[in-house]
């Protein structure tokens, strides 16, 4: 049968933290959709006599002891994938230098789907070669929409935005679950350092929370958008104010990190409360606005004070807002909202791009 003629997909699924377990979990039910294969970095597994691998091997490899050699996934194993129905390579990491397995993937036709904002918000010249026409060509297209919002359609609609003809002018987000959540619980009362191990806990952090209060899961967000909306610009180019003063994470590491943010929340506690008593919040906000005129691109984020009725400042948990301002939506923005992070809601996300991709939908 033609891969185009199949209906089901063959998924290989790299990374089973979070958002991969609950993609695993999502997979359990009838959706059309097989494992082929699943790594981390702890091992692999790939059914060579054909999909789907049976939960038992995936339970294999997830419960083996942690290591720090990641599994390699050779050309052998590319090579079987793409024989399959629909092959899909999903990534469900946060690896920094995994762009050279999409390229793999994508050369010998097999889609690739990520919730990983690194090879997307990664150099702009290594990023083209991952859109390279002749991906398409080849019948294997990238998609990424669990990387800005997890399950809302932000992407889609900036895509949407542009290729109708609007002008977007201005998007204001507030684009990090983890830092919305947090804003809330000190907002509420709750010690930062407290707040920050509910965070993680719940799966709403990065990896390495730090990588969250420094403002780069955002600025890595912004400058996706920002892609989307014309601009070449690279990380570097995003302006922005940490959550929590740099030098303090700097001097962290993942295992003195809850005592160096238990020193800060007395400070963070009376800003609330003066934030409180004037009647406003703090809130981690970004913006990419666009100047036609120049034909250039700002982006920036920084903890903002917000009245109590500003949209950002009525956002719940760990929910996420983003607010589009263009040339047809000029007075009243489109506004997307709602549950902004979680392994839920990224992994519904990524199972939507494979169906997109393979043509399922
Ligand atoms: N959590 C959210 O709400 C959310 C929302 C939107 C997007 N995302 C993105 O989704 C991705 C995953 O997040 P998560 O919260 O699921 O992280 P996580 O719980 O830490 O899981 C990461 C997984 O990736 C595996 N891994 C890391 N490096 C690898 C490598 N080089 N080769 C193979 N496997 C590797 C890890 O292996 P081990 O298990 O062996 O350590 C682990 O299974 C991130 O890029 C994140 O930014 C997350």
């Amino acid at each position: 049968m033609s891969r185009e003629l199949a209906s089901r997909a063959s998924i290989f699924l790299v990374g089973t933290g979070v958002v991969g377990g609950a993609l695993l979990e999502i997979l359990r039910g009838p959706r059309g959709v097989d494992v082929a294969g699943v790594a981390n970095r702890r091992g692999i597994v790939f059914a060579k006599e054909g999909p789907p691998i049976p939960p038992s091997k995936v339970g294999e490899i997830v419960g083996k002891p942690r290591g720090d050699a990641p599994a390699v996934i050779d050309d052998d194993l590319l090579d079987a994938l793409a024989t399959l129905p629909n092959p899909v390579l999903v990534d469900a990491t946060a690896a920094g230098a995994i762009d050279e397995l999409y390229l793999r993937a994508l050369g010998r036709g097999i889609h690739v789907v990520t919730a990983n904002k690194k090879p997307i918000a990664g150099p702009f010249a290594a990023r083209a070669r991952l859109f390279d026409p002749s991906n398409r060509a080849r019948g294997a297209r990238l998609r990424y929409s669990a990387t800005v919002g997890a399950g809302l359609p932000v992407i889609e609609t900036a895509k949407d935005l542009v290729r109708t003809g609007d002008q977007v002018k201005r998007i204001d987000c507030v684009l990090s679950g983890t830092l919305g959540f947090l804003s809330n619980a000190i907002a509420s009362g709750t010690p930062l350092s407290r707040a920050v191990a509910i965070a993680r806990q719940r799966g709403y952090t990065e990896p390495d929370p730090r990588e969250d209060l420094l403002g780069a899961d955002v600025a890595r967000k912004a400058v996706i958008l920002a892609r989307e909306i014309g601009a070449t610009i690279e990380l570097d180019d995003v302006d922005r104010e940490p959550f929590i003063p740099r030098d303090v994470l700097d001097r962290a590491t993942p295992e003195t990190l809850d005592k160096e943010l238990a020193r800060l929340d007395a400070d963070f506690a009376a800003r609330a409360e003066r934030h409180a008593k004037r009647g406003e919040k703090l809130v981690y906000l970004a913006r990419i606005e666009a100047s036609f005129a120049g034909g250039g691109i700002r982006a920036y984020a920084a903890p903002t004070a917000v009245a109590l009725d500003h949209p950002a400042a009525t956002l719940e948990g760990s929910s996420a807002l983003v607010a589009f301002t263009s040339a047809r939506h000029a007075s009243d923005p489109i506004v997307i909202r709602g549950s902004g992070a979680g392994g839920a809601v990224t992994a519904a996300a990524l199972l939507a791009d494979v169906f997109k991709v393979t043509g399922l939908a």
